[in-house]
């Protein structure tokens, strides 16, 4: 198969208060892979909108994803940081790939399925067919490696099967006009380390997420200390010590998630966590676990109120990542064309 340079590509709703969920499983990822790659960061507004939205909490929610990624140490100079509907050719190719992925493959999605509910058919139809958007949000820029939390490997799966349909469907047009023998790569998932799936701390078998109803399930980025140390207080366990093996936390999702949590946060592996804290009760863990996260998510939290402060900034970022972006989208968009037979 051809080879494509790596390019990192990987995309956040802006959809309410980002959590520590979002943090630890991807953009701590995000902030690592910029040393070794060229990266491309989407705030994907388009995707929001498959819900029902309202327009000035999508716009403040917007900027604050943005100001999340640079708190946390994205530098978009070096990198491209934008929203997703400044760079048309996202929707261009997605409609493409409406007509590459197969019915049957969008049935088979379980986030289609959990955030449709029961009323299926009253869904929207941009609900339906969001894998193909993300996975024109990767193809257009043919990325290589999509850093991401647990919950979207199946889309992740879903993106690498459209990306192999097109080349093999148009494997005569690709050849002749001289992309050889595949245009686009298949994307990569890296869903790695301690917290690839960071659960409430509510209840340790629901997954931390910005629609759960209590506050209390999740930690924001943008929590201030006191918040954090009264979450932590309140955070579901279990009557006993802590075990000093990781075999110990089966069984204990409460126990396992915090672990969990605490390693990803420290940088290390839950063996790890568990060395030093094995045999101690939850409440001289819980009180090493906050200062750990205040630590951690404190000045992130600091650096978001200040660029939140500045929206022209965080406008003047989005605007000059998405004239880099369109750079790169457009000049595949245009191979994309030629190998379909469009007239340009
Ligand atoms: P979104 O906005 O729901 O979440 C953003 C990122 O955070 C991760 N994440 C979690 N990781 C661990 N534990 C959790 N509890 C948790 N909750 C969320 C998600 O896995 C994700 O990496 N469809 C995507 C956005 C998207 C995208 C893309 C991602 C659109 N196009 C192209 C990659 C590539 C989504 O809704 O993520």
């Amino acid at each position: 198969m051809a080879h494509f340079p790596a390019r990192v590509f990987s995309g956040v709703q802006p959809t309410g208060n980002l959590h520590l969920g979002n943090y630890l499983g991807a953009i701590v990822k995000f902030v690592e892979l910029q040393r070794t790659h060229e990266c491309i960061y989407c705030v994907v507004d388009l995707h929001a909108i498959t819900l029902p939205q309202k327009p000035a909490e999508l716009k403040a929610s917007i900027r604050e994803v943005t100001a999340a990624f640079i708190a946390a140490g994205i530098d978009p100079r070096a990198h491209i940081v934008f929203n997703q509907s400044q760079v048309a050719e996202h929707a261009e190719l997605a409609w493409v790939f409406n007509c590459v992925a197969r019915i049957g493959w969008l049935n088979r999605m379980t986030q289609f399925k959990e955030k449709a509910g029961k009323d299926k058919e009253n869904a929207s139809v941009g609900l339906y067919a969001y894998p193909c958007l993300m996975a024109a949000d990767i193809l257009v820029y043919r990325a290589t490696h999509v850093p991401v939390g647990e919950d979207q490997k199946q889309h992740l799966e879903l993106s690498r099967d459209i990306a192999q349909k097109f080349n093999l469907d148009f494997s005569e047009s690709i050849a002749a006009c001289g992309h050889g023998d595949a245009f686009f790569p298949l994307p990569e998932p890296l869903i790695q380390g301690p917290a690839t799936r960071v659960m409430s701390l509510r209840d340790g078998s629901k997954k931390m997420s910005k629609s759960d109803p209590s506050d209390y399930s999740r930690i924001n980025l943008s929590d201030d200390a006191e918040t954090i140390a009264q979450k932590v207080r309140k955070a579901k366990t279990d009557p006993e010590p802590l075990p000093s093996e990781v075999e110990g936390l089966a069984r204990r999702p409460e126990a396992e998630n915090l672990v969990g949590i605490f390693a990803a946060l420290n940088g290390e592996t839950k063996q790890g966590v568990l060395k030093s804290f094995g045999g101690a009760q939850f409440s001289a863990f819980k009180s090493a676990f906050v200062d750990l996260a205040v630590a951690k998510l404190g000045p992130i939290g600091n650096e978001m109120k200040r660029l939140n402060a500045d929206p022209a900034y965080i406008d003047n970022v989005l605007r000059d990542g998405a004239d880099r972006a369109r750079g790169i989208a457009q000049k595949n968009m245009a191979a994309v064309k030629d190998i379909l037979g469009f007239v340009r």
